[in-house]
């Protein structure tokens, strides 16, 4: 929230009253195990783990396989394998203790009260509202159009679990549409309306989007240190044309992939706040050029890609067993 990537909310404030006075609330986040894990899905991660280890809450990540299956043509199969091998190890490895009591972590297909109270909220929705938000049309697939009656299903899990409390969902700010539905869900079942917080997402290291389908684009929390260094390397800065140049009008660390790879993921390599405001004086200043800043980055980043695999390895005996649906699996209660 400092440096701003965590940008706006729903309802935080009414959250952490809630929360300050003793009552119960939670957090939750999904993700679509549809790819390598990169470093604009840390930022999620992040959060999830600060309000497990800082606030003490229970975490509760849904992998949304079906909504890959559905919206990606991901086969289920393939979605559980990243599911497990990519998502849940690399969760561990950034921090986030797995232990059930701390944390509940289930795939969409195979969670039943989540299905069941997709199945019922979609009652309770029309088509025209999910054309006029999501912009599903007459050739969209029925489960692709049931994905927000699912996500909504998600949300509300945990106060289905537990009794009625307040959710607390951070979100990339594309997810708002979903929050939004939710949130008349909420109410028309008579539960507490979830809260929200939004992040912005790093630029892409080539300018533009990061994707996991453009390698290039993106720093996989797998890649290898030396990898990532080149792409570092090869990113977009907001630096002069020329170094003459750049020692004169100084660069522009608003327009810099490698000062939002700062910012986002390397403040803590740096000296934090500290550390940040540093590197962008000397940098509008022209006292800092792109070729040395670069290379902080790299070693920076370096470091903490071997961190992360490092916790990755030994995550890994731990893993298997924490997506299993157990025969005493929490169910919704009879009354629901
Ligand atoms: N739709 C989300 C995505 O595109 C994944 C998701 C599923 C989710 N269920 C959720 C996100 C519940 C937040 C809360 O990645
Ligand atoms: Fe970006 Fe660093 Fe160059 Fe400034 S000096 S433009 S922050 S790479």
């Amino acid at each position: 929230m400092e440096r701003g990537i965590v940008f706006g909310h729903r309802d935080l404030d009414k959250f952490l009253k809630e929360h300050a006075e003793g009552g119960k609330v939670s957090v939750l986040s999904g993700m679509m195990p549809s790819g390598r894990m990169h470093l604009g899905h840390k930022t999620v991660v992040d959060q999830l783990v600060w309000y497990q280890r800082e606030m003490g809450l229970k975490v509760y990540i849904p992998i949304a396989d079906l909504e890959a299956h559905h919206a990606r043509g991901m086969p289920l199969e393939e979605a559980h394998r990243i599911a497990v091998e990519e998502y849940v190890l690399n969760y561990a490895a950034l921090g986030l203790d797995l232990s059930p009591d701390r944390c509940e972590i289930y795939l969409q297909s195979e969670r039943k009260p989540v299905q069941r109270m997709a199945l019922l909220l979609a009652g309770r929705v029309t088509w025209n509202t999910l054309k006029g938000t999501y912009g599903f049309t007459g050739e969209t697939n029925m489960g692709h159009a049931m994905a927000p009656l699912v996500q909504a299903a998600d949300i509300l899990h945990p106060q289905e679990l537990e009794g009625p409390h307040r959710v607390l969902v951070p979100v990339g700010v594309d997810q708002d549409p979903h929050l939004r539905l939710t949130r008349d869900l909420a109410e028309k079942e008579g539960l507490v309306k979830p809260a929200s917080t939004y992040h912005r997402f790093m630029t892409g290291l080539t300018g533009g989007k990061m994707s996991s389908s453009k390698p290039s684009t993106a720093i996989f929390l797998t890649d290898d240190p030396e990898e990532a260094k080149r792409k570092v390397w090869r990113a977009k800065t907001g630096g002069g044309a020329t170094v003459e140049e750049h020692r004169e009008k100084g660069g522009n660390p608003d327009e810099c992939v490698v000062y939002e790879l700062f910012v986002y993921h390397l403040a803590d390599k740096v000296g934090g706040e500290k550390g940040l405001r540093e590197i962008r004086e000397r940098c509008e200043s022209g006292d800092l050029i792109c070729g040395e800043c670069k290379k902080m980055a790299q070693e920076a980043l370096a470091e903490l890609l071997e961190e992360i695999a490092e916790r990755r390895e030994r995550a890994k005996d731990e893993i298997p067993s924490v997506l299993e649906e157990h025969p005493d699996a929490p169910d919704a209660p009879e009354d629901w």
